[in-house]
């Protein structure tokens, strides 16, 4: 900064609470998400898709669930402005990503389409007004996957599969374990919920003032109760798993047997049952092995398009969260490949216009000709030019002088000390060959 003023923010112009900005240096680790996760599912036929990030509030309401903290307590939710006829719609802003993705498949007929429809969604924003901490924002963003419109349970195994690929490229998968449940359907679950109110029931008074709530609103939330005192009753709670339906548990058999054919290693834990209602039979989740954080989450939602008035359409997706993706890499000392290095920093030593001419042109030529490069700006001194080379790691100093500028050339400087004899050399070249020994030399 110049001129040493100092910037003085008043706190009301900060990000808010729970919302981030992602600056330069993350970056790297976004790229290396996004590129091992887009060219794995593209691997596995998934097409990319983005949807809105402002839905009908009911889109969200009625796939989510009513009794769900999501849709209760931590949606951003609005009234538009009036249309004409003065009515306002409530929207909210997008706080998970299957909802639209399935509003989408039915709007534009895509089960017209061959099934399964395989989609995936990259680095979507998703808003949670929930009480921010570590690894939890009120903004996130979500890589995801859906396919919709078959029930086959080697697509629910491949799609786990998918996950562990991507994390084996990104040198996670050791410090990850994959954990599987199923919640079964229809069917089966409502007689295993009366079981689950049944054992609760008389030891209700003994229990935290969320699942109190739960037992009337959401009963399979008990199992997901965090407060130690209500551990004990969990662990000898009935287990959803010993109360399937045959369909339910030959797809959850299957599931597995596809699983050791993906290559998966994984646990089956009886208690995951998800925090969004739309969940049937396989849920699925990858936690750091360090704290049990879900890193991803996912499941079958084969009863969602009737929701929304589309005819039964099996499906089953994921929401994979960058940023608890990103903490679990710096936790794991992994550091994802730097971007390109810069190549050429030209400079010119004198505050003539015909030098900052020649240098605004020679740059634009080297970025034209692919080679990363950069200038000068400001008219500094020949000393903070060279100084600001340096910094900027680029490989070589393009130098524009009196003697170079007069004759039509440009000297080059090594600036990368590879060998005694080669760092620090300096050449003088013809300008039209710049291109050329740059290319010649890359670094
Ligand atoms: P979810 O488990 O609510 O599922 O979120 C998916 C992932 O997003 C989580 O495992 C976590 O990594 C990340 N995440 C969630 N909330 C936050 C937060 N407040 N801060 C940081 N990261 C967060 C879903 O959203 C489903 N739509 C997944 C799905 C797709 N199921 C079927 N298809």
């Amino acid at each position: 900064m110049r001129g040493g003023k100092t910037n003085i923010m008043p706190e009301q112009y900060r990000a808010l609470q729970g919302f981030r900005d992602i600056l330069p240096e993350e970056q790297v680790y976004w790229r290396f998400i996004e590129q091992a996760a887009a060219e794995v599912a593209r691997l596995y036929g998934y097409q990319r898709i983005e949807t809105p990030i402002v839905e009908d509030t009911a889109v969200f309401r009625r796939s989510s669930g009513e009794g769900t903290d999501i849709v209760e307590h931590e949606m951003y939710s609005f009234d538009d402005r009036a249309d004409k006829e003065g009515h306002r719609q409530n929207i909210s802003l997008r706080p998970e990503g299957t909802a639209g993705v399935v509003r989408a498949y039915l709007e534009h007929g895509m089960f017209k389409l061959p099934q399964p429809v395989k989609l995936y969604y990259m680095s979507l924003p998703m808003f949670r007004r929930e009480k921010p901490q570590a690894g939890r924002y009120r903004e996130h963003h979500q890589f995801g996957c859906e396919a919709l419109g078959d029930g086959d349970p080697a697509l629910d195994a491949e799609m786990i599969g998918l996950l562990h690929q991507i994390y084996t490229r990104l040198g996670l998968i050791q410090s990850l374990r994959v954990y599987i449940n199923s919640i079964g359907d229809g069917n089966c679950r409502p007689q295993y919920i009366e079981l689950l109110k049944d054992y609760y029931r008389p030891l209700l008074n003994d229990c935290c003032q969320d699942c109190q709530t739960r037992f009337n609103k959401n009963p399979l939330r008990l199992l997901d109760c965090k407060e130690p005192q209500d551990q004990p009753k969990i662990a000898a709670a009935p287990r959803i798993t010993d109360h399937l339906c045959d369909p339910c548990k030959e797809h959850f058999t299957a599931v597995k047997r596809f699983l050791d054919f993906n290559g998966v290693a994984y646990e089956v834990d009886p208690l995951i049952v998800r925090g969004l209602d739309y969940y049937t039979r396989t849920v699925f989740e990858f936690t750091s092995k360090n704290d049990k954080v879900a890193l991803n989450g996912g499941g079958r939602y084969d009863g969602m398009a009737e929701i929304f008035g589309g005819a039964h359409t099996p499906a089953i997706g994921f929401g994979l969260g960058i940023e608890r993706v990103i903490l679990e890499l710096k936790r794991q000392n992994i550091v994802p490949p730097a971007a390109p290095a810069m190549q050429a920093f030209v400079v010119y030593f004198s505050k003539e216009p015909a030098f900052k001419d020649a240098v605004v042109q020679i740059t634009a030529q080297l970025r034209h000709a692919g080679i990363k490069a950069e200038m000068s700006y400001g008219d500094r001194s020949r000393k903070a030019q060279m100084k600001q080379a340096n910094a900027s790691g680029a490989a070589f100093a393009v130098i524009i002088g009196e003697e170079e500028l007069a004759n039509g050339l440009v000297s080059v400087k090594h600036m990368l000390a590879e060998g005694m004899d080669i760092a620090n050399k300096q050449v003088q070249i013809k300008r039209e060959e710049l291109i050329e020994y740059l290319q010649q030399h890359e670094k």
